[in-house]
């Protein structure tokens, strides 16, 4: 990925729907110094999303667009973006599909974490169906966005093992806790670090 702005670091806005555990961590890599993003926007559409009092907590600007006229939406946001100088964008359980359009706009800058090995399992309710279908193992990727959904260029996966006694919410903590990780990990490779 190519710099354009001049500043030291790659000003980034992360894009959440809900709990916001992948934004706590990726704001918590943008703060040491080998990482190449700074985290200056967050953005939800969701006002409840809890994810947003991290905003407060880490003085970042926040932004709440409700999606109901996606097409509206998606303008404004283009705008602050803008306006803010960002050049990168992370979803971090972001429940929105972004449209053709604004995807064009930042071309090869959006990435997405999904809790699957895609290209295994993309869209909704992952965990349930990975249990369903008895797989061995499940996990966790982070990849480029492109038009199509969970389809982009994978950038890299983490793979963990389904235990016998498995539930939803037990694989589902156990890979967000490795979404941590993987999520800064992504980012480094994407740079070349
Ligand atoms: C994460 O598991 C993320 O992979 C998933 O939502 C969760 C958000 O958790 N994203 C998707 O399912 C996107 N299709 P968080 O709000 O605690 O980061």
């Amino acid at each position: 990925m190519v710099l354009s702005t001049g500043y030291s670091k790659i000003r980034t806005a992360v894009f959440i729907s809900g709990t916001g555990s992948n934004l706590k961590s990726l704001i918590k890599f943008s703060k040491i110094k080998k990482s190449p993003i700074s985290i200056e926007f967050i953005i939800s559409n969701n006002s409840k999303a809890k994810g947003l009092n991290y905003a407060k907590i880490y003085k970042i600007k926040k932004i709440v667009l409700n999606f109901k006229n996606q097409n509206l939406s998606e303008t404004r946001l283009l705008y602050i973006l803008k306006m803010n100088n960002i050049e990168m964008i992370c979803l971090a359980g972001f429940m929105k599909i972004l449209s053709k359009n604004f995807i064009n706009k930042f071309k090869g800058k959006i990435l997405n974490i999904h809790p699957s090995l895609l290209p295994k399992y993309k869209g909704l309710n992952t965990h349930e169906r990975v249990l369903n279908n008895r797989e061995k193992f499940s996990g966790c990727t982070v990849h480029f966005v492109n038009s199509r959904l969970d389809s982009g260029k994978i950038i890299l996966q983490k793979k963990v093992r389904i235990l016998k006694n498995e539930t939803e919410s037990s694989l589902a903590k156990k890979i967000l806790a490795q979404e941590h990780k993987l999520y800064p990990k992504a980012i480094l490779k994407v740079f070349n670090l």
